[in-house]
């Protein structure tokens, strides 16, 4: 089979398409032929040897995908020919989705809804999942709230639009072109500012009457993060999802404590060892809202497996909108 492996670390350019032996799968493994990958921001850091889970070399990057079930345990609860989406990173990755066939542990696979295609079930995982507990379970964002997205247009931004429109919510995006604004608004968002030529903290806090944001969510930090804290709302709540800018931003509690907000980390992948079980009624939550048309993953580029190298280097320049997905 044809993968992508990692034999040093550095930018997009290391990637080589090499032949890859699949062997026998593990022990207990669902073994699938992808159809789809998605290309998450964190893979870059991982390719570079930046992100916090740092997998042994050589590795085949890519965290998620969908296909189709070649073979499974019966004690799985899946069977050959099963349309599947699966998290690849369970146990260390070292053959992740970049490739024609992965190996996933049972409990992080799960079958597709009815409609959902192979390119929206790549993507619909992480993202919605990590918009959901950034949302709901962190923030606990109530309807009617104001809640401000930054780098909207973005794979988990497009998706916490979605999500906070479906929570009843008045939704804030912000982006970095004007192009990403109009993605935001086909997301949903009611109203929209690009934070490269316009002040958003000044935006929010006319959009909302002086009162500010109740919920931030912000996967950028940096500048990004301390201008937040200057429209957060009494009572509101930072959530820190990433730091695409760059720089992380040091919280000046004094400055907590006077306003009366909070700022609350999410790590979604701690979940999985931590509250496992919360990530199936999540699930469950969020193939409800799929089926009900409330939410739909935005794939803007799909590209074969062959090109990996150029569609991760454009997630990784913040060039892309929605999800990137390479086909097999
Ligand atoms: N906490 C968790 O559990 C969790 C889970 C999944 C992902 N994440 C994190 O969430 C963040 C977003 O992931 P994603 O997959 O949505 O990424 P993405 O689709 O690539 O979107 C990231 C956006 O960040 C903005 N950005 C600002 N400065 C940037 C820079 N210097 N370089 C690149 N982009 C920049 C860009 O939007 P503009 O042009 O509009 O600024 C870009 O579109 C990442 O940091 C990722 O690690 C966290």
């Amino acid at each position: 089979m044809k993968a992508w492996v990692v034999r040093e670390l550095g930018g997009p350019e290391v990637l080589r398409f090499e032949d890859v032996e699949p062997g026998q799968p593990a022990d207990g493994m669902v073994r699938i032929a992808v159809r789809a990958a998605a290309i998450n921001f964190p893979d870059a850091l991982m390719v570079a040897g930046t992100y916090q889970s740092k997998p042994a070399l050589p590795f085949v990057p890519g965290v998620e995908v969908s296909g189709e079930v070649i073979a499974a345990p019966a004690s799985s609860g899946f069977k050959a020919g099963d349309r599947v989406m699966a998290l690849l990173d369970s146990g260390g990755l070292t053959r992740g989705g970049y490739s024609q066939i992965a190996d996933a542990v049972p409990s992080a696979v799960s079958l597709m809804p009815a409609g959902m295609s192979f390119e929206e079930a790549a993507g619909f995982t992480l993202t919605y999942q990590t918009g959901w507990f950034g949302l709901h379970r962190r923030a606990n964002l109530k309807p009617n709230e104001t809640l401000l997205i930054h780098a909207g247009a973005g794979g988990v931004g497009t998706a916490a639009i979605q999500l906070g429109k479906a929570a009843g919510a008045t939704v804030i995006a912000t982006a970095g072109s004007d192009e990403k604004l109009e993605v935001c608004r086909r997301m949903g968002a009611d109203h929209v500012i690009n934070y490269k030529t316009q002040d958003f903290a000044e935006e929010v806090k006319k959009l909302t009457g002086g009162r500010g944001a109740d919920v931030v969510f912000d996967p950028v930090g940096g500048d990004v993060y301390d201008r937040s804290t200057k429209c957060i709302a009494f009572e509101g709540r930072i959530v820190i999802v990433g730091f695409t800018s760059g720089r992380i931003a040091q919280a000046a509690t004094n400055h907590v404590l006077v306003k009366n907000y909070s700022v609350v980390g999410l790590h979604w992948g701690l979940y999985k060892s931590r509250a496992p079980e919360l990530i199936a009624p999540a699930a469950r939550a969020l193939v409800d809202l799929y089926e009900s048309g409330k939410i739909k993953p935005h794939v803007s580029v799909r590209l074969p497996l062959a090109e990996a190298p150029a569609a991760l280097a454009s997630v990784a320049g913040g060039k892309s909108t929605g999800k990137v997905v390479l086909t097999t």
